[in-house]
């Protein structure tokens, strides 16, 4: 079987989730393959924040709050986003960014076992994670230390001294999939406890909170929900531990009673008082219009049309882009792989620069890894070929070799 374009097109047209592209609004011309750092703009999302501004904040003004249940958001979108992440709906809440959320629930978790000193998580982790950990410990005080285990060492390294595991569940680089049941199953045997960053698993691949038996998670809420840039972002609390952990951020909306203004805190009951302060309902509006859009679909064609896509991408750049010191940093089975794909080559950044100057937008880590991601609701199967055959004159004629793509841009 030959990868060609046109081969590729036959596959799209019988592309089950094919019916989901035009939810979005792409510019003509691209290929995006950088839904993992920035979602698309669901077409649905520029009219419902548009309507709330006119209507709901223009004639309804603070009356909205309860009218148009500004006030609940953070709790309906999180139980919507629960069944995405296979979680029970009073579980789930949306509030504030993923570094703050992994703050609230690292502290809260250290202080629920508070004879034990250690967190362990894994060297090259997403970097706000290991920060996060980082302040926790000062602010705390106590002792703590951070052991950063390889993956393969990991499951040995957990132990009696273990307090909390804190895993990205995808890795933000290589796309490594950690195996969430048996790393769960292993720090509960110790009595640890895990909180999982699920950054890049959200949206993209199925998740079984409940099934794993997870304590703790955080996700971002502007990669795959599509909730736009800066989205608010979600966190989860198994129900068994909601009442016994306490958030550090102890702002009125995690008070079980916000609105009898009183002077002393009492922690709201369940997930609610890992809220803080208030809801940022022009975000959350379009964050719920990508949820909702998400929910549609079925979420094993997702996983299924997410891991064909990366694998057609690695076959192709494995015939198209031979010889080029490209190498496959993901794992190539897809199993093990979430949904992007990332490849080292010592010039990566230009050639990344190169490929979004062609109308192929990806992206570029440091120190030297391109980084693409595939997501199954609007990109499709000739779009990875269109990527490829661009990447391959962007090597085969060094168009990556110019001065102006070795100024490295704030954002990358
Ligand atoms: C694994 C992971 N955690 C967290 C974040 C971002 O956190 P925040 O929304 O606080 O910027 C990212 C962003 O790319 C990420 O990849």
């Amino acid at each position: 079987m030959t990868l060609s374009l046109q081969y590729l097109g036959k596959l799209d047209g019988i592309d089950p989730l094919r019916k989901f592209r035009s939810a979005f609004a792409l510019p003509e011309g691209i290929v995006y393959l950088d839904g993992n750092s920035l979602g698309a703009l669901p077409v649905a999302s520029a009219a419902r924040v548009s309507d709330l501004i006119t209507h709901e904040w223009g004639q309804g003004l603070v009356r909205s709050w309860s009218n148009h249940n500004w006030i609940e958001a953070p709790q309906r979108i999180g139980a919507k986003i629960a069944r995405l992440v296979g979680a029970r709906p009073h579980e789930v809440v949306v509030t504030d960014s993923v570094s703050v959320n992994l703050f609230k629930l690292v502290v809260a978790a250290l202080r629920a076992r508070a004879s034990r000193r250690v967190v362990i998580s894994e060297p090259g982790n997403f970097p706000t994670d290991l920060y996060v950990i980082e302040g926790a410990f000062d602010t705390l005080n106590a002792g703590h230390w951070l052991q950063l285990c390889a993956r393969q060492s990991l499951l040995e390294a957990i132990d009696t001294e273990t307090a909390l595991v804190l895993l990205t569940h995808v890795h933000y680089k290589t796309a490594e999939v950690f195996d969430m049941h048996a790393i769960t199953r292993r720090a509960h045997e110790c009595g640890a406890l895990v909180l999982w960053d699920l950054s890049h698993s959200a949206g993209a691949l199925p998740i079984d909170l409940n099934g794993a038996e997870a304590d703790l998670a955080v996700g971002c809420g502007y990669k795959y929900l599509n909730g736009g840039p800066g989205a608010s972002s979600f966190l989860f609390v198994a129900e068994r531990h909601q009442n016994a952990l306490v958030s550090p951020l102890t702002g009125w909306l995690g008070h079980a009673k916000p609105f009898d203004f009183v002077d002393q805190y009492a922690p709201a009951p369940g997930v609610a008082r890992f809220l803080c302060g208030t809801p940022s309902v022009l975000s959350l509006a379009a964050l719920e219009v990508g949820v909702d859009l998400l929910l549609q679909a079925d979420m094993t064609l997702v996983a299924a049309k997410s891991r064909r896509l990366g694998d057609i991408l690695i076959e192709l750049v494995a015939s198209e882009c031979g010889g080029f010191d490209l190498e496959l940093v993901s794992p190539a089975e897809g199993h093990l792989r979430g949904s992007h794909v990332a490849f080292r080559h010592p010039h990566a950044y230009q050639i990344v620069r190169a490929l979004i100057e062609r109308g192929v937008i990806g992206d570029f880590r440091a120190p030297d890894v391109l980084r693409f991601g595939l997501t199954p609701l609007y990109l499709g199967y000739e779009d990875i070929g269109r990527a490829v055959f661009t990447l391959k004159e962007v090597l085969t004629k060094r168009l990556w070799d110019r001065p102006e793509y070795r100024v490295r841009a704030t954002t990358t």
